[in-house]
């Protein structure tokens, strides 16, 4: 495991979005020495402070910048600093309205809000590229500085854009793609529907339309947004590189988040940086693990970094309930524990006005008084992380792997389906699985070496290339353990279902065949037979399966395929492979892949055991994500060691309180 990315930053990184622009500057000495109080170390600065940077067009104004760098540096702050080109200013709306992104109705968005911009506008890109060289040449060898922020949440708000220079821009892509109109014709399925093209110009985006888009114009359109906001990163990130070939450059992912496709961008980022919003009241903590466990899994070589979420409450959920006393500093060790070596929030100090001013900060609207709960946990949480320094640059090592693509996410979701499958919350239930058994997840791409894996999950892949096809075929041949889940291995790259009986290319590895499938409305179920006569209900899709060499683990107990198969196992090669063709529910699954999927730490509810190891030592994390106190077992590599957090020595067992940790290493 290579050190901590951010070269300049000795121990876990801790701090947050620091928007000194919304303050005046008598509060920036003070901002300074409450950061030391807390034990903050980073902040990103400048993600929002385009209009105050640039007044007028081509006009730069830095002193306030400058000062506030001088004044964090003598704090011994360090600065993760934005190009700033995340929202333009109202100037450039006006100058040039094309710069704004254009809906799928043909209706432009407005300055007034934030991230307006289209990344295919010419205007946008140049004076974006302009600020960021301006910025890059002022501040690259500034003593603050740890890394560079580029932009934010890429095409967090807008998803889509129609602009004539948009459109322009995906004829172009589909030429460099397809070379001839022959082959997207053929490739679109443009046969049907009247829809041929006789010439490029003729091809539009997918805009708003009286019936169904063509899927595979979908799918490409999903592609090329993709890889315009790519495109347009790449160049901003390209700007700080010439400046400062040896700063980190990142910009912040989010989870779950569809639009973009983010094993591709990873390769791109210097570390991974994501922000996590678990709803406090509705999330259950499996939910911020699988967000974690999928950022670790992009660049899993690498520690990742927690680059938002919020101390208490978020302003943009319908209802905004806060997270409990503890609750803030469990799920921040839940990132520590999956990987991460930096815990930040949005944001330092809570804003007095705009729209984010009800968000949580870690100074709230009442200041930093020893009193406040929300500042009391800010300034523990510093103390603890400065406690766990030992663990930054550790691993973590998986044992099982889930399959998730983003292309097959786009495709899957796109409409006329049998069902209506939420892919995120399909892959959810099998991570949910494993952290329930305490095993590491590691998300992998449908490509990929497996070899390292004791079982592998493909959920509903229902976008899988032959390629792909065999190489998880390949894993199961040689001695792995594949778990597939209905409506996988239906469509090729361009959305044209292969034929002769699904899932073709698996075909053979699962030992079935799949006939026909039906789509069940919300709500609606299926009975099944479980193993030992016991029953469950299947939901979301019913597959008739028959059987050519698998056998049945569970099968359907009503309908017309009463009998038939709703779960197989299959020897294959060296390996198994399992079939499940239907949504099983939590019970259920763990049932019917109770002896296929390993266990980690034996655990009680709602409390998290996992591990980072260095070369050295292990680091046992023991996190009570519940409201109650526990006493935990502990796993033997983590008998009568210490806790980093308290100092003290552990036995067999460990007491937490409610939302209470422990982080477990030899001395
Ligand atoms: C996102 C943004 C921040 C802020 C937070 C609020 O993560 O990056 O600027 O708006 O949401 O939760």
């Amino acid at each position: 495991m290579p050190a901590f990315p951010l070269p300049r930053l000795p121990r876990i990184a801790y701090g947050g979005d620091y928007n000194p622009e919304q303050w005046a500057p008598s509060v920036w000495a003070e901002d300074a020495q409450l950061m030391r109080e807390a034990g903050v170390n980073l902040v990103s600065v400048g993600i929002f402070s385009w209009a105050m940077l640039e007044l007028r067009p081509g006009r730069y104004e830095f002193g306030w910048l400058d000062r506030v760098l001088d004044t964090l540096a003598k704090a011994g702050v360090s600065v993760c600093l934005a190009n700033a080109t995340a929202s333009p200013p109202p100037w450039m709306a006006k100058k040039f309205p094309a710069s704004c992104a254009v809906a799928r109705d043909g209706g432009a968005m407005f300055p007034g809000s934030r991230q307006h911009y289209s990344p295919f506008s010419a205007d946008y890109r140049r004076c974006a590229l302009a600020l960021t060289e301006a910025i890059a040449r002022r501040y690259a060898k500034h003593p603050a500085l740890a890394a560079w922020h580029v932009n934010n949440e890429y095409s967090c708000h807008q998803q889509e854009c129609h602009s004539p220079a948009a459109t322009r821009a995906f004829r172009g892509w589909l030429r460099k793609k397809y070379r001839t109109l022959g082959a997207l014709n053929d490739a679109w399925t443009t046969a049907f529907w009247s829809q041929r093209y006789g010439a490029w110009d003729e091809i539009w985006t997918p805009r708003r339309a009286p019936y169904h888009n063509n899927p595979a114009q979908e799918l490409d359109y999903a592609r090329f947004w993709d890889e315009g906001c790519l495109d347009l990163y790449l160049a901003e990130r390209a700007v700080l590189k010439r400046h400062s070939p040896d700063l980190p450059v990142t910009t912040n992912f989010m989870w779950p988040f569809k639009p973009l496709n983010y094993r591709r961008w990873a390769e791109h980022c210097d570390f991974i940086a994501w922000d996590a919003y678990p709803d406090p009241h509705g999330a259950p903590p499996e939910f911020s693990a699988y967000g974690h466990d999928l950022m670790r899994s992009l660049r899993p070589e690498l520690p990742f970094v927690l680059m938002e979420q919020a101390t208490t409450q978020v302003n943009w959920r319908p209802i905004n309930g806060l997270k409990r006393p503890g609750q803030m500093r469990a799920l921040s060790l839940q990132a520590v524990a999956r990987g991460a070596d930096g815990v930040m929030f949005f944001q330092w100090r809570q804003s007095q006005g705009g729209a984010e001013k009800f968000h949580s900060a870690m100074v709230p609207h009442a200041g930093a008084q020893t009193g406040n709960r929300v500042w009391r946990e800010v300034t523990g949480l510093g103390v603890d992380l400065e406690a766990l320094t030992p663990v930054a640059g550790s691993g973590v090592k998986a044992r099982a792997a889930i399959v998730f693509d983003w292309e097959n996410w786009w495709a899957l979701e796109l409409p006329s389906k049998p069902a209506r499958i939420d892919y995120a919350a399909v892959v959810a239930d099998f991570h949910r699985l494993c952290f329930r058994r305490n095993l590491t997840v590691d998300f992998v791409a449908p490509g990929a070496d497996l070899s390292a894996y004791e079982v592998v999950f493909a959920p509903a892949l229902y976008l899988l290339r032959a390629a792909d096809a065999k190489n998880l075929s390949d894993y199961a041949r040689a001695g792995g353990k594949l778990v597939v889940s209905y409506f996988s291995g239906i469509v090729d790259e361009h959305e044209r279902v292969a034929l002769g009986g699904y899932p073709a290319h698996l075909r053979e590895a699962l030992g079935l065949v799949v006939e026909e499938w039906d789509g069940l409305a919300p709500g609606t179920t299926r009975r099944v037979k479980l193993p030992g006569g016991k029953t469950t209900a299947g939901a979301e899709f019913a597959e008739v399966v028959h059987l050519e060499g698998a056998k049945a683990t569970a099968t359907f107990a009503e309908d017309f395929y009463a009998g038939k198969p709703a779960a197989t196992r299959h020897k294959f090669g060296a390996g198994q492979t399992y079939y499940l063709a239907t949504r099983f529910d939590d019970a259920a699954l763990a049932r019917l892949l109770d002896g296929v999927v390993p266990r980690g730490a034996q655990a009680p509810a709602g409390v998290e055991i996992s591990e980072r190891r260095d070369g050295r030592r292990t680091f046992t994390f023991v996190l009570n994500h519940t409201r109650a106190a526990v006493t935990v077992p502990l796993p033997r590599a983590a008998v009568g060691t210490t806790d980093l957090l308290t100092g003290r020595k552990v036995g067999r067992r460990v007491k937490l309180a409610a939302f209470g940790c422990a982080v477990l290493a030899a001395r």
